[in-house]
């Protein structure tokens, strides 16, 4: 989603600018742009495409503002081209946006009456109108700005310059995430804590609501009515050392590597690898005392929770509904007392998860958050954070989030199930031990990298790809669809081995790719019919198994991936790691964009 950036600085801020908006790239964006004021002039640069081509604008016909905006924007209204990039101007009002202004065609058509005139075809000019229209009306900066934030309704942050004041910017945030950072005379605005990581570390997140004034030596947030409202100043930790591609091609290779340490570290957070038991941590409920938990989140987040729900109802025998946040927060699901919800997002801000929270909220049902930023809105919202340790996920298709969601989940899982008493305490013991393992089985798995990118080589000649699981490898084959369509852009389908019969068995034939998951677990001799009826038709099939899966197996296969031999409740974790690479090596292949892949964004703050 777009990113913003905002600098009231000591010295010409547009190459700080396009710094802070290279950290935020990964969010995705099509095209960019960067506004400064120079003795009351405003000028503004912007491309379509990659920063490179904003960066060689700004080089050929530099700007030498001390004040100034810039954004990342990612298509919502109106194509991707130089017109509809931001910054947007007014009469000396300029205007970077993140989110989606509901209410645009009202405001649009009304300001058109009075004589705006539209230059672009984004809701984000109805703003920067807005805001004029209320200078023109004899309004201060200040005062404008408050009443045009006013009418809008939808999701948004802006930060909002003006012509003739070079010591003010105005930030706004109803929705997706804006902080401010604190410097020496000069002041910050940016999307996140990353973009403002080289300049600062003292920074304070807006909440739902807030506009701040900010200057160079002060800042001032109100909330929409206007009356000042004290937010906390917080360190941020020293986030861009660790944003950093290392000897890696991408940030997704180096993602992928960072697991079996994050999971490692994840673990550690909720087990007492010692004492074989979980660790006394704070918790929004308590699992003996709740008959019911809803799950729900978005894409990846959403594959991890599903994993989750056989992990809650075979151990803990505890009931889970899980659900597509989007799908969740409309379809009125009656909500009990007696149930806990989980909601599952890495960057703590995806729009819809952030609703269906807010609904189980208003049900006065008790929250946590599965997260890995753990300053965003969905933490900040839930009675308790249950952090992934997985440290910045820059690249787009999440990988490392989704282990350390997928840790957190056994980890309560088996929490949970030591609460209900649905196991002895010596199969605690021993499913902790089987957990404190994980790290150690994933760097085996990494090992298997080279021949995976043999299979990655053929991946990448064909158009469709079916991946196919039982259990717990069943929402796994959905994970390895899904990061191969994101990436690879190959179409690709994850299917519940047992349901092949019933449809997708009319697309087998001998161009069709099926990725069989399946370690030999108690149901491994199901699956293995399931291949048989893929062999039967002509499809190829490369299975990813354990020792005695490959050794069972009794079809032929045009690669078997053979993986050490796990215990059950870790495979789907160890699992995943192939799955990645197969998608990361066949985009690689493919020479797509692997850390940006088209249309998409990494954080998806807009329904
Ligand atoms: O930040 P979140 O975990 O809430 O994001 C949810 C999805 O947008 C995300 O998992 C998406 O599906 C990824 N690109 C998958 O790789």
């Amino acid at each position: 989603m777009c990113g913003i950036v905002g600098i009231v600085g000591q010295s010409p801020v547009a190459p700080l600018i396009v710094d802070a908006l290279k950290r935020l790239e990964y969010r995705g964006y099509d095209s960019a742009g960067v506004a400064t004021i120079e003795q009351g002039k405003l000028s503004r640069r912007r491309a379509e495409g990659k920063l490179i081509n904003l960066q060689r604008l700004i080089e050929a016909d530099p700007l030498d503002g001390t004040i100034g905006i810039g954004h990342t924007r990612w298509a919502t209204h109106g194509v991707p081209n130089e017109t509809n990039a931001h910054p947007h101007f007014s009469n000396g009002v300029a205007i970077v946006h993140n989110g989606i202004i509901e209410n645009f065609a009202e405001l649009r058509a009304e300001l058109a009456a009075d004589g705006y005139e539209f230059t672009s075809q984004t809701d984000t000019e109805v703003v920067a109108h807005l805001v004029s229209r209320e200078l023109s009306r004899g309004l201060d900066p200040v005062k404008a700005a408050h009443n045009a934030l006013k009418r809008l309704e939808g999701a948004f942050a802006l930060a909002i310059m003006f012509k003739g004041d070079e010591d003010l910017i105005i930030g706004a945030r109803n929705g997706p995430p804006l902080a401010v950072g604190y410097g020496e005379g000069e002041m910050f605005l940016g999307s996140d804590a990353i973009a403002l990581a080289p300049f600062t570390n003292a920074i304070t997140y807006l909440e739902d609501g807030d506009w701040a004034v900010v200057r160079r030596s002060r800042l001032q947030i109100y909330d929409m009515a206007g009356e000042p409202v004290e937010r906390k100043r917080q360190q941020s930790i020293g986030i861009s050392l660790l944003v950093d591609k290392g000897n890696y091609r991408h940030f997704m290779e180096k993602e992928i590597h960072e697991q079996p340490e994050v999971i490692s570290h994840t673990l550690a957070h909720y087990l007492d690898f010692a004492n074989g038991t979980s660790k006394p941590i704070e918790m929004p409920f308590d699992f003996a005392k709740i008959d019911r938990l809803a799950i729900s989140a978005c894409g990846t987040a959403y594959l991890a929770g599903l994993i989750g729900k056989y992990w809650f109802e075979r151990h803990a025998r505890l009931p889970v509904d899980i659900d597509i946040a989007s799908e969740f927060r409309y379809r009125e699901m009656p909500l009990s007392k007696a149930s806990g919800a989980l909601f599952v997002s890495q960057s703590g801000e995806t729009a819809d998860t952030l609703a269906s929270l807010r609904y189980c909220r208003a049900g006065g049902l008790p929250i946590g958050a599965i997260v890995n930023v753990r300053e965003s809105t969905i933490a900040r919202e839930s009675d308790a954070i249950l952090p992934t340790l997985a440290g910045p996920e820059i690249g787009v298709a999440s990988t490392k989030a989704f282990t350390c969601q997928l840790a957190v989940l056994a980890s309560l899982a088996v929490r949970a199930a030591a609460a209900r008493g649905t196991i002895s305490r010596d199969k605690e013991k021993a499913l902790v031990r089987q957990l404190s393992e994980t790290p150690r089985f994933a760097s085996q798995v990494l090992k298997l990298q080279d021949q995976i990118e043999k299979v990655a080589r053929e991946l990448a000649q064909v158009k469709h790809v079916l991946y196919l699981g039982r259990d717990t490898n069943y929402p796994l084959a959905m994970e390895g669809a899904l990061k191969l369509k994101e990436i690879s852009y190959i179409h690709a389908e994850g299917y519940a081995a047992g349901e092949l019969k019933h449809g997708p068995i009319a697309l087998i034939d001998e161009n069709m790719p099926v990725i069989v998951i399946a370690p030999h677990d108690r149901i491994y001799e199901k699956t293995v019919s399931n291949m048989q009826e893929v062999a039967a038709r002509g499809g190829k099939i490369i299975l990813i198994t354990d020792k005695k899966g490959a050794e069972a197996a009794s079809v032929k296969t045009l690669e078997t991936i053979v993986m050490p031999d796990v215990p059950e409740l870790v495979a789907p974790i160890l699992y995943a790691l192939p799955v990645q690479l197969l998608a990361y090596y066949t985009a690689v292949f493919m020479g797509t964009d692997v850390d940006q892949p088209r249309n998409l964004a990494k954080s998806v703050t807009v329904e």
